[in-house]
């Protein structure tokens, strides 16, 4: 299911000032609708899943390898969200159409000029329309002129108490839309948060092996949960980057031709998918 709804107000950029007097300050407010978007193949199960970690050993990291790694965790660090109680507090969950934004005044009073920066408060609100009290929310900001096919992506701040900022870069004269656009609220943050431990291997990955008229279809990953059933090591031996398949039953490893995604099992725990259909 695809849903689109974005909340969007325009704003005027001028050329650089140089020293000229200031003409009028414009700020045209036009709100529009407001925003949620996602794609999502949803399988519902109610059952509570095991954590799986075990299946996945990975080499032990080089010291350059562990630094590598712990600067991608740190640029993927996401703030705490809420826990899940049960029954799920959906009313309780960031709701974009509740959720407001302002574009706050250039300094002074002024126009804005290019080169400027545009700062946008976010206040995200849940259905009933109470404020959110917490972080984690995930929003994307963008300050776009369909008409010039220029856009820019705002740099989004968590205050961590329901409120963001967003700053935009202006690079362009003349108007632009700003666009705030909730992904997924915090809550559905916890709920992909529980799948990645439980379940790391939601993807699922095929190939085909052909050879004459011969032709097997088996799932293939970075690790395979273990079966009695023999496996084809496709690690790359260059840089280790491991990657397994299923044996065909009558064909050799060296026969695979084609490589494909398979399917995403979701696993989402009753009332859960709400969260991804607001
Ligand atoms: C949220 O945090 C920001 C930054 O610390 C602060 O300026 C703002 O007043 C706070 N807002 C609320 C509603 O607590
Ligand atoms: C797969 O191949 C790599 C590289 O040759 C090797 O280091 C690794 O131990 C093999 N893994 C298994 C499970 O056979």
């Amino acid at each position: 299911m695809t849903l689109r709804d974005h909340k969007t107000q325009e704003v005027t950029t001028y050329r650089p000032q140089y020293g000229a007097a200031r003409t009028f300050f414009l700020l045209t407010v036009i709100v529009l609708i407001c925003v949620l978007c996602f794609i999502h193949i949803v399988e519902v199960r109610t059952s509570v899943s095991k954590k799986h970690h075990d299946f996945c050993t990975v080499q032990p990291l080089s010291p350059k390898e562990d630094f590598e790694e712990k600067l991608l965790l740190e640029s993927i660090a996401w703030p705490e969200t809420p826990s899940l109680l049960t029954p799920l507090p959906v009313k309780e969950a960031s709701y974009p159409a509740k959720s407001t934004f302002t574009i706050l005044p250039q300094s002074g009073g002024g126009q804005w000029h290019v080169g400027d920066k545009l700062k946008v408060l976010i206040k995200m609100c849940d259905f009933q329309g109470h404020p959110k009290k917490s972080g984690g929310d995930v929003l994307f900001a963008r300050l776009h002129n369909p008409t010039l096919g220029a856009g820019v992506a705002g740099k989004v701040e968590d205050h961590l108490n329901g409120t963001y900022s967003a700053v935009f870069s202006l690079i362009w004269k003349g108007s632009a839309w700003v666009e705030v656009t909730l992904v997924h609220p915090s809550e559905a943050v916890t709920v992909l948060r529980r799948l990645n431990s439980e379940q790391p291997d939601r993807v699922k990955f095929q190939s085909i092996f052909r050879s004459g008229s011969i032709s097997e279809t088996t799932i293939c990953n970075v690790f395979l949960r273990s079966t009695q059933q023999p496996l084809c090591n496709y690690t790359d031996l260059h840089t280790g980057e491991p990657w397994f398949c299923f044996k065909p039953k009558n064909l050799n490893c060296d026969t695979r031709i084609i490589h494909s995604m398979r399917e995403v099992k979701q696993n989402l725990k009753a009332k859960e998918e709400k969260l991804f259909q607001l």
